[in-house]
């Protein structure tokens, strides 16, 4: 079974799709069920489907034994003895999706997950009229998506990740207005991306990422625009170039933004950071240069990653607002100035990684003091004076990387207690005095290597 590198982001889960379906369904859908009955004509075609797979072990519960109500088997949803959702999510399937599924009236959600399906999409499935779900993610589906996929017009949660889908996105997807989820990551198009996406009003989440045969492409302008419920927008390693759209500010109800991993260049629009639910933003491994912008509303932040762009200019003192940071990740730019103390002592900052840029001045001393700090990454730049006293005063520090700086002083004594640490990378810089007795025990010697005071 193929698997995608797994991503922090699902915060829309499955369920929370799924309330909104019943939801929807308790209120309006006309039903072709008998109450109290086993629905004979339903379970028949359960029945058939298990025998055109050819009796997958997997669905061991599926009995055409009297007694045996399909409603209560475990892949069965039902509702008034009717099924309303099949969830056949990881039970190692290897043929087609049949299309006399779609016997079943009264089907809203189909889960086929994490099985061998193989072939192209499965437009018997139109038939389906009432479908709203549908999951058809890490399976072996091959082909190009059809043009006239809007005939599922009453989808709200679409999965075609990890597959091998060819092709271009279909404009027809622009058409699917009820769409709240679509994710297409991890396929092989090498087309094009529609602009007609732009239109889809309710979406929430839209995940474009490791498209890795894809052509080079620029996000259009127009793309954003209405998008105003959209929460997670991930593209990370889809082959993007060229400028963020201004108009990404207008994604006003936007809470996590990845970019990573792509050729864009030019300058991170001011618009971005003055969306107030930004939470987490990773823009890492890109060409990005110019400023980072100096006012930031983004309030909610939790982690920020900017690193390994072109990035110049100095530290906004605006991080030193967002409270609820707790990883800044600016390494591998050019950024020069100092270090706004105000960062220092935000309360839930883990994080800070700030390595090769053009960073001087002295390093806060206050690291440390006000926030569970694991890893202090500054090596390669300008800094000068002594090493902060407090990285290790909440006892979690686990990362002290220094080397290559001007640093100054003694190794704080205080280092000597910390009984966390991991990794302790301080050469190349002008420590002098003793090295306390405690460093030499916490810390194996593989990594002490590293450890010299003095200029190497
Ligand atoms: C289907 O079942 C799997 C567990 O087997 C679960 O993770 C997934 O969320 C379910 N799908 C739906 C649509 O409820
Ligand atoms: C999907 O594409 C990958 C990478 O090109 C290939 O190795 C694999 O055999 C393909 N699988 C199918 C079912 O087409
Ligand atoms: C996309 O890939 C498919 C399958 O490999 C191929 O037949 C098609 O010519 C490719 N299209 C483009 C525009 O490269
Ligand atoms: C969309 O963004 C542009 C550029 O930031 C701005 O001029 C425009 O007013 C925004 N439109 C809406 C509807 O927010
Ligand atoms: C931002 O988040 C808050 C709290 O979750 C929510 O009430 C608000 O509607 C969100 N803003 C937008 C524009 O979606
Ligand atoms: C990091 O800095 C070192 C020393 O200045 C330099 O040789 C190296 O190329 C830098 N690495 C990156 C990825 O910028
Ligand atoms: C970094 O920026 C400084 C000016 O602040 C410049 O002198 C230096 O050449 C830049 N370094 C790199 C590697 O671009
Ligand atoms: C760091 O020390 C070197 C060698 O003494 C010196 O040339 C350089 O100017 C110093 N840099 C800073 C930023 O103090
Ligand atoms: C190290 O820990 C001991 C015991 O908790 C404490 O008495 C001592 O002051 C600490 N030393 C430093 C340098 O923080």
């Amino acid at each position: 079974m193929k698997i995608v590198a797994s991503k922090q982001n699902s915060r829309i889960s499955a369920l929370s799709s799924l309330e909104i379906l019943t939801i929807f369904l308790l209120t309006t859908l006309p039903f072709h069920g008998k109450s109290q009955q086993i629905n004979n004509y339903e379970k028949n075609i359960l029945l058939q489907l298990k025998q055109f797979w050819s009796h997958p072990p997997l669905l061991k519960q599926w009995s055409s034994a009297k007694s045996s109500d399909h409603c209560t088997w475990p892949e069965i949803a039902c509702m008034e003895n009717s099924v309303t959702g099949l969830n056949i999510s990881n039970r190692d399937v290897t043929g087609k999706i049949p299309p006399f599924i779609c016997g079943l009236k009264n089907l809203i959600f189909l889960d086929f997950s994490y099985n061998y399906i193989p072939g192209t999409f499965p437009t018997g499935l139109y038939e389906c009229s009432n479908l709203r779900y549908l999951d058809l993610s890490q399976n072996y589906f091959v082909g190009v998506i059809p043009r006239d996929v809007d005939k599922l017009f009453h989808l709200n949660f679409l999965n075609l990740e990890a597959n091998n889908f060819t092709g271009d996105v279909p404009a027809a997807i622009g058409l699917l207005s009820e769409l709240v989820t679509l994710k297409l990551s991890a396929n092989l198009f090498n087309g094009s991306f529609p602009p007609e996406i732009g239109k889809l009003t309710n979406l929430e989440v839209l995940d474009f990422s490791y498209a890795s045969e894809f052509p080079p492409w620029t996000l259009p302008t127009s793309l954003f625009t209405k998008l105003t419920k959209l929460k997670n927008l991930f593209m990370m390693g889809s082959n993007l170039i060229g400028e963020i759209p201004d108009s990404t500010g207008n994604l006003t109800a936007l809470e996590w933004l990845d970019f990573s991993s792509n050729k864009l260049s030019g300058k991170i629009p001011d618009s971005v950071f003055l969306l107030k639910n930004l939470t987490v933003v990773y823009l890492y491994t890109n060409k990005l240069s110019g400023s980072i912008p100096l006012s930031i509303k983004s309030l909610n932040m939790e982690q920020l990653d900017l690193s390994a762009n072109d990035l110049t200019g100095t530290i906004p003192d605006d991080i030193g607002k967002l409270t609820k940071l707790s990883l800044l990740s600016l390494f591998y730019n050019n950024i020069s100035g100092e270090i706004p103390v105000s960062i220092a002592r935000l309360p839930l900052l883990t994080d800070i990684k700030l390595f090769n840029n053009s960073l001087s001045g002295e390093l806060p001393q206050d690291f440390g003091r006000f926030s569970m700090l694991e890893k202090f990454q500054v090596s390669i730049n300008k800094f000068v004076g002594n090493l902060p006293d407090n990285l290790c005063y909440n006892g979690v520090l686990r990362d002290l990387s220094v080397f290559e700086n001007n640093l100054t002083g003694e190794i704080p004594k205080s280092l000597g207690n910390c009984t966390s640490l991991e990794v302790f990378l301080a050469s190349s810089n002008y420590f002098s005095g003793e090295i306390s007795d405690g460093l030499w025990t916490s810390l194996n010697l593989a990594k002490l290597k590293e450890y010299l005071p003095g200029r190497i």
